[in-house]
């Protein structure tokens, strides 16, 4: 999952494909997060002007989400689903856990809502890669890993 850093150009031709069309703003901050990880201050500007809405009305859409992130992640996204299927298994003690021992670490931690792999819960998604029965020694292995892989 790579993403590119926030800029005009790229920003323009992702809401001109969608018709610069208001209605489609949440299709596009999607676009925007697929494209630039997460949605800025300028981002949002930007939508406001092009979409022809106020800023406070695409404000109010990004913070309604939680697919919308407003600050640059780190350099790993973890999510761990805390759906239910997922809590009967503990993910709220694999999250405490996962929270406690990330500390310091280039890693954004995000709270997901069924990965669809309910029937191997507890599940998470490291970087785009869905991970299931995961325990804190699993998590500690699986973290080690990235550092591996760089
Ligand atoms: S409830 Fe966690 S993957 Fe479905």
């Amino acid at each position: 999952m790579t993403h590119e850093p926030y800029n005009k150009k790229a920003a323009s031709d992702i809401v001109a494909s969608f018709g610069a069309r208001p209605e489609m703003l949440v299709q596009i901050l999607h676009a925007f997060v697929d494209r630039f990880a997460w949605i800025s201050e300028d981002a949002i500007r930007q939508l406001a002007a092009e979409l022809n809405l106020s800023r406070a009305d695409v404000h109010g859409v990004v913070s309604y989400y939680h697919d919308f992130r407003t600050e640059a992640p780190g350099k790993h996204i973890v999510k761990i689903c805390e759906a239910e299927a997922c809590q009967a298994m503990g993910s709220r003690t694999l999250s405490a856990y996962a929270s406690a021992s990330l500390g310091g670490e280039d890693v954004t931690l995000e709270p997901v809502y069924c990965l669809g792999n309910c029937a191997c819960s507890p599940a998470i998604m490291v970087d785009g890669k869905t991970y299931g029965r995961v325990s804190s020694e699993r998590f500690d292995e699986i973290m080690a890993s990235l550092g591996e892989s760089g």
